[in-house]
C-alpha cells in the first residue's frame, strides 16, 4: 500500500492502526507494474487448486442442471435460456480444463452424448413450451447418465429435480 492512502486512512479515524500501518508501507518497496503482489499476511499460502472432474461437475454443472429446471418450470424462459447458455459453457470449459479423463476424450464424449439433447432443450425453451421442455429435459438428464455410464461411473445417477433448491433464488419471471 502506498504512504498517502495510508495516510488518507489514518486521516479518515483509523487512528489505531495508523502506527504499524505507516511503519508497514515504510517497509514495502512498490511494486513493479504487473508484478505479482506479495502475499497479503507472511505465511499465508496460495494453494495451486487445479479442479479435477468430480469439482467441476459440483461446481459447474450441477446447479445449472437444477437451476435450468426451475426456471422451466415457473416458465422464466428469460433465466432458462441462460441456464442452457451456462451449462453448454460449462461443458465446454470442463473440455478445455480436462481435455481427457480416463483416456475419453471430454469434447468427443460431450458432442456424442449430450450436445444434441441440450440442443432440444434449448429448442423447447425458445418454443417456450414447458410440456416440450419436460421431455427434452428428461432425455438430456437420461444423456447426463449415459456419459456417467460410458466413463465408469454408473452409480452417479442424475434425475429430474424432485424438491426445492436454491431458497435464496428467484426463479418466478
Ligand atoms: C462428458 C461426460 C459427462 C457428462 C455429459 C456429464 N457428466 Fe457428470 N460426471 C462425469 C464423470 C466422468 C464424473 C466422475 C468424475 C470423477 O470421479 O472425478 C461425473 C460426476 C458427476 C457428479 C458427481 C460429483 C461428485 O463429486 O459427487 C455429478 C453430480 C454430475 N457428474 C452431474 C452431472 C449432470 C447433472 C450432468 C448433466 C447435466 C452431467 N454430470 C453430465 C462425466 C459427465
Amino acid at each position: 500500500m502506498r504512504r498517502s492512502h495510508v495516510v488518507a486512512i489514518c486521516l479518515a479515524g483509523v487512528l489505531g492502526l495508523c502506527a504499524s500501518m505507516l511503519a508497514a508501507a515504510q517497509n514495502a518497496a512498490p511494486a513493479p507494474e504487473g508484478a505479482p503482489t506479495a502475499p497479503a499476511r507472511p505465511g499465508l499460502v496460495i494453494l495451486d487448486f487445479k479442479p479435477a472432474m468430480d469439482d467441476l461437475m459440483t461446481m459447474l454443472v450441477q446447479p445449472r442442471h437444477i437451476r435450468l429446471y426451475y426456471a422451466g418450470q415457473a416458465k422464466n424462459w428469460r433465466l432458462a435460456g441462460f441456464e442452457v447458455n451456462e451449462l453448454r459453457g460449462a461443458l465446454a470449459r470442463i473440455g478445455r480444463t480436462i481435455p481427457n479423463y480416463r483416456n475419453i476424450n471430454v469434447d468427443t464424449a460431450v458432442a456424442a452424448i449430450f450436445a444434441d439433447k441440450l440442443k432440444a432443450v434449448d429448442a423447447a425453451v425458445k418454443a417456450a413450451d414447458l410440456a416440450q421442455f419436460n421431455a427434452a429435459f428428461a432425455e438430456m438428464t437420461a444423456a447426463c447418465n449415459d456419459c456417467h455410464k460410458g466413463m465408469e461411473h454408473p452409480f452417479l445417477v442424475i434425475k429430474t429435480p424432485d424438491a426445492g433448491s436454491f431458497p435464496d433464488q428467484e426463479f418466478r419471471p
